[in-house]
């Protein structure tokens, strides 16, 4: 459904976009997962037609967007990092003009309306201004804005930034449905916890060029499968030596992380290393990837 060749896009000696490829199926959500600048937006914009690529190609549903834009953009819906809404309108009256831009107009605007309304729950704060909306609500109707024409490919970047839980949890599962709707989602974020969550297929990004893709299970074997053991309790008389056979993540006096296959077999043995350490919390953690991404660049992927 969404296809990108070798997209590349630089400003100037910048490049913001490197050699991107990347296909998107229905009933499919893409994760496009990186730190502040890594290119998600460039990505995103080049596949919805704001930006110019420099080269390369990209589809939706067979259509180019350069070339054969208007067919590739009647099914495309895109939720922009930056909020696309009116602010003095009500959340009706903005959900009325995009759908007017869709083309969508009469009772079945109207009925569409109250769909997604519903859908981001909205739908008794509909009459009010948006600029008395939370954080949270506004993302929620930037989103409900991207649906009213029921596109077929989803383009989500950073749709979580600065919002509450509640409006969170309203949004992820949305994107859920969509999904189960059969859409093909592409969704920028920098929160790990949420892509590993919702994603079935992710590209891990740096500095414009994709350093990982693929499923998540394929990405944990990459990290080669090793847990992170994370002790707490009191350090400071025993040196770093005792964990020579491990892969020391941190060493403090009250706090010890390391890497470790097969924890959970091996955790006993480990514990007594630490016996007179006065242990207060053990804990384990299945390789994830923000590991990952320190293991691939030696960063954290929140900077
Ligand atoms: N209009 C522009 N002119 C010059 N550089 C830009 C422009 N837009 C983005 N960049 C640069 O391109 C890189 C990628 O930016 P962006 O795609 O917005 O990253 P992300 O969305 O992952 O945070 C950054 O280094 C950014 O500073
Ligand atoms: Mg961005």
């Amino acid at each position: 459904m969404i296809k990108i060749q070798s997209l590349t896009k630089r400003y100037g000696e910048l490049i913001a976009a490197d050699d991107i490829s990347f296909e998107v199926n229905p009933g499919e959500i893409f994760g496009l997962l990186g730190p502040n600048g890594a290119g998600k937006s460039t990505t995103i914009n080049c596949l919805s037609g704001l930006l110019k690529p420099t080269s390369g190609d990209i589809s939706i549903n067979g259509h180019a967007v350069i070339g054969d834009g208007v067919a590739a953009k009647k099914h495309l819906g895109l939720v922009p990092q930056d909020l696309a809404l009116y602010e003095d309108l009500s959340g009706r009256e903005n959900l009325n003009f995009w759908g007017q831009a869709y083309g969508l107009s009469g009772p079945a605007l109207n009925k569409r309306i109250d769909q997604v309304l519903a859908q981001v729950g909205l739908t008794d704060r509909q009459k009010d201004r948006v600029e008395t909306y939370s954080g949270g609500m506004k993302r929620r109707l930037n989103f409900a804005c991207a649906i009213l024409h029921q596109p077929k490919a989803l383009l989500l970047d950073e749709p979580t930034v600065g919002v509450d839980p509640q409006s969170r949890v309203h949004l992820l599962n949305s994107v859920r449905t969509l999904k189960e709707q059969g859409a093909a989602v592409i969704y920028t974020s920098h929160y790990m916890e949420e892509v590993e969550q919702l994603c079935d297929r992710i590209a891990i990004i740096d500095k414009g060029a994709i350093i990982a893709q693929g499923s998540i299970a394929t990405l944990r074997k990459q990290m080669g499968e090793k847990d992170l053991i994370e002790l707490k309790g009191n350090f400071s008389s025993i040196d770093v030596e005792v964990l020579k056979e491990y892969d020391v993540q941190e060493w403090k006096d009250n706090q010890v992380q390391f890497w470790c296959e097969h924890a959970a077999s091996k955790l006993s043995e480990i514990l007594q290393l630490f016996k007179d350490c006065d242990i207060k919390e053990t804990s384990v953690k299945q390789a994830n990837l923000e590991s990952l991404f320190i293991k691939l660049t030696g960063r954290a992927l929140r900077d």
